[in-house]
């Protein structure tokens, strides 16, 4: 992993769409914000429930988004804005190797945008479950 300043568009996306969060039981707030290969960012935040499992995470949102607008894939770039830079979980990081598989992640916390931690999708997941024709 290593900083950059080069991401701040679609991290600023990302941080707006966490103002959005629906998340009254965590008091988690996560935005996401995806890049198609045009430049057209598509965003999204997480969406708790009272059944705790129908939570939507930020990153499927904004995947579902960036899809049924018909968004060009494979996306190259998402950025992900919490309180603590975290990282995608685990059902994510497979949602992404989907629609997404050579994607650059980009994650920060609304104070440090401008120090954004990079990564990428193979290096959290290097071995995703892909089907076989
Ligand atoms: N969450 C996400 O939006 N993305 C992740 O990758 C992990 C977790 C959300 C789900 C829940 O609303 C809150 O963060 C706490 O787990």
């Amino acid at each position: 992993m290593s900083s950059t300043n080069s991401n701040f568009d679609l991290l600023s996306a990302a941080r707006d769409a966490m103002q959005n969060s629906h998340s009254p039981y965590s008091e988690y707030q996560v935005g996401a914000a995806i890049l198609d290969q045009h430049g057209s960012i598509y965003i999204g935040c997480n969406v708790e429930n009272a059944a705790y499992g129908s939570t939507i995470c930020a990153e499927a949102a904004a995947v579902a988004n960036a899809i049924a607008a018909g968004a060009s894939t494979p996306l190259p770039a998402i950025a992900i804005v919490t309180s603590t830079a975290a990282a995608p979980c685990g059902n994510c990081r497979q949602i992404l190797a989907e629609v997404a598989p050579d994607c650059k992640i980009v994650l920060a916390t609304p104070q440090t945008l401008s120090a954004a931690i990079e990564t990428t999708l193979t290096a959290l997941l290097p071995d995703p479950f892909i089907r076989l024709k």
